[in-house]
């Protein structure tokens, strides 16, 4: 086996939690992501790190100082992880009614809600790394985060 697929097998080992990375061009066009890679980075200042496949419909609207939110996903949510995943399903995004739009695009019950700025863009052959700060964050108490496994929702 390859390198790049021993590294596959390895990584569909992790458990990982699912949020939907999601935003608002100056034009008003909504867009949304399902995401695996969010790592928190530090506390002081209050910032994390996204990676962002260079050829999804998102990547061009991440600039430096945009605003985005990271929604992370609670179990009764894999419908949203799979609209957000599906090249197919783009009309579809913002159909949830869950959905508040009226700023930043954010899910009113998600597991949790993370305000973030862009502030650094660190391009890494296929992707880019989004490093952002962040500017307001809420969670609920309860917590029923939707997971991903070897390829399936856990
Ligand atoms: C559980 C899961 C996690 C994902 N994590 C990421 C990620 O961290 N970064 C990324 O660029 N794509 C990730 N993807 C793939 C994108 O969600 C998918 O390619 C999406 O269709 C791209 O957006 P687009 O269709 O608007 O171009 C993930 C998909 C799934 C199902």
């Amino acid at each position: 086996m390859s390198i790049q697929d021993n590294f596959r097998l390895a990584m569909r080992s992790y458990i990982y939690s699912v949020s939907v990375l999601s935003n608002k061009t100056i034009d008003g066009n909504l867009n949304a992501i399902t995401v695996s890679s969010v790592t928190s980075i530090s506390m002081d200042p209050p910032s994390l790190l996204v990676c962002i496949n260079k050829d999804s419909k998102i990547h061009s609207s991440l600039k430096v100082e945009s605003s985005f939110c990271i929604n992370l996903l609670r179990k009764d949510q894999q419908d949203i992880s799979n609209v957000c995943s599906s090249e197919a399903m783009h009309e579809q995004r913002f159909d949830d009614p869950n959905w508040d739009i009226k700023s930043v695009p954010h899910l009113i019950n998600a597991q949790a809600n993370i305000f973030c700025k862009v502030d650094k863009l660190i391009p890494y052959h296929t992707h880019t790394i989004v490093i952002a700060h962040v500017t307001k964050s809420t969670s609920k108490d309860d917590i029923n985060t939707l997971t991903y496994v070897d390829g399936s929702y856990a």
